[in-house]
């Protein structure tokens, strides 16, 4: 079998089992590997022949609730693997939150229709804990829970993500999360560079008030849209930096329902973070 019909093949495997599952262990990153590889082997006189040995450990896919893009098939140009993510903030419409407080800007919030969200939601989710917090969380959106009870991380993901703040020696009370989005997404998809745009004044301002000392960042898209940063595979457990804030990039709790070796990881994550606050020596 010629390189390019493996590919193909082998594309079209990946792409049938992640219909079947969408939560196939296959990150952008390995997409866009085969991408490439398919359009190297179409496009070289003598095609690299990478076997399915060649490719890269199977790696846990980005944390996203939902379902991953197919992959791009040979012939488009598939997004590259490190360029930077310049869609990631479109321009919204200005909003002067200047002189808000957490309570002024909670009933903006609950009033908002800066994006299409709005028309779907029951209940924005503003934020939960404290506004003396040392320690912000910051996820994707809300789910369906959340959407019902108007309070980030109240579903299952939520519920482990209290675990694990008290793992921390941590009380959830003592901590502030908020999302990237005010409102549920429909579907639990990932929010849209538009309505992240439109919400990240929101966040900005509450970053701002709450003054935190250490931020984490929970999967893909906050480090997407927050920090205009891609490759949560990469990123996590490394310090990165907002406004002179540290933060934490680690795994969204709702990849660790799905994949729980990865808590290994977290649980890195996390005591590093306890060092940086003096919780752990
Ligand atoms: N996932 C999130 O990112 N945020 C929530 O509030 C709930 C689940």
């Amino acid at each position: 079998m010629s390189s390019v019909t493996l590919f193909d093949a082998l594309l079209d495997i990946l792409e049938r089992r992640r219909r079947d599952n969408p939560y196939i262990e296959l990150s952008p990153e390995n997409q866009t590997f085969l991408t490439q590889a398919a359009l190297h082997a179409s496009s070289a006189p003598t095609p690299a022949t990478p076997t399915p040995a060649a490719l890269p450990p199977t790696a846990p896919a980005d944390d996203d609730r939902t379902p991953k893009p197919a992959p791009q098939p040979p012939g488009r140009e598939p997004p590259a693997a490190e360029a930077p993510n310049t869609a990631a903030q479109p321009t919204a419409e200005p909003i002067d939150l200047g002189n808000t407080d957490l309570v002024e800007l909670e009933t903006m919030v609950s009033a908002c229709t800066r994006c299409e969200l709005c028309k779907e939601r029951n209940r924005t989710a503003f934020a939960d804990g404290s506004a003396d917090a040392d320690l912000m969380f910051i996820g994707e959106g809300p789910g369906a829970d959340e959407d019902r009870e108007g309070i980030p991380f109240v579903g299952a993901a939520g519920q482990l993500l209290t675990k694990i703040i008290g793992a921390m020696k941590i009380r959830r009370e003592d901590v502030y999360i908020a999302n990237i989005v005010k409102c549920r997404p429909p579907r639990n998809r990932n929010p849209e560079p538009d309505e992240a745009a439109a919400c990240l004044p929101y966040l900005e301002r509450q970053i701002e008030l709450v003054a935190p000392k250490v931020i984490i960042t929970l999967g893909a898209v906050p480090l997407r849209f927050l920090l205009d940063q891609k490759g949560i595979r990469r990123q996590r457990g490394n310090w990165l930096d907002y406004k002179g804030i540290p933060v934490m990039p680690t795994f969204h709790p709702s990849y660790l329902l799905r994949v729980p070796d990865a808590k290994r990881d977290v649980w890195n994550d996390m005591q590093q973070i306890m060092v940086r606050l003096g919780i752990q020596k």
